[in-house]
């Protein structure tokens, strides 16, 4: 299934979803498409080493948040792509956009959600004092970081901890889930359900 990656920055839950899609065997995704709000972004350089082509779509230049996700849709809409996966896109999206990609959209998010929802969570679950966090990877529904959830990876948190640190642990966990939901997802084992919001587990026979 092809699939297209939305990055704003370093790229390292790209280059997890690349390095999986050519070591395993039959992987059920082929990124065939990175979109980057930025130019420049170490994202967008990952993608080019690994001959995925790439385009640059800057937010500045669109009069709307509206325009820019037509920009993008028509840009997904022309490459075939059926599924999209937001790694470290730094933009909100419109209630159209996700509508139209509902079930077909997942991002990933680190926490555990329902906790620490938006930006800076790493900051927020040291505020809190929470001895574990993790990661998530759910559908994109309009609310941010409320989707149905497909995976997700707990770490510890450590009393010495900064933001970089608990970042840096987190991101492994984040490099493991995120490709085996992309997987889960673009294999049929599991989708989402609209109706309930959902997810829908493709029963074992
Ligand atoms: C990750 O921590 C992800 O959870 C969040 O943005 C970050 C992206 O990191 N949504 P990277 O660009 O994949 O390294």
């Amino acid at each position: 299934r092809k699939v297209a990656v939305l990055v704003s920055g370093t790229g390292t839950n790209l280059q997890a979803l690349m390095d999986y899609a050519s070591s395993v065997p039959n992987c059920t995704y082929k990124i065939s498409l990175v979109l980057s709000n930025k130019k420049g972004v170490l994202g967008v350089q990952r993608a080019k080493l690994a001959g995925i082509p790439t385009q640059i779509i800057n937010h500045k230049e669109f009069s709307s948040r509206e325009k820019f996700d037509e920009a993008m849709d028509n840009l997904l809409t022309a490459a075939d792509i059926e599924f999209i996966c937001l790694a470290g896109f730094m933009r909100l999206l419109s209630g159209w956009f996700v509508q139209k990609w509902r079930g077909q959209i997942i991002n990933v998010h680190p926490s555990i959600l329902p906790a620490f929802k938006g930006i800076n969570a790493h900051q927020q679950v040291l505020d809190a004092g929470v001895c574990v966090s993790g990661c998530t990877v759910h559908f994109v529904s309009e609310k941010m970081d409320e989707g149905a959830i497909l995976a997700q990876e707990t770490v510890p948190v450590y009393p010495e901890d900064t933001v970089e640190k608990l970042q840096e642990r987190v991101k492994i966990a984040e490099h493991k889930i995120f490709p085996r939901a992309l997987e889960v997802l673009t294999s049929g084992q599991a989708q989402l359900d609209k109706t309930k919001n959902k997810v829908l587990w493709r029963k074992h026979k």
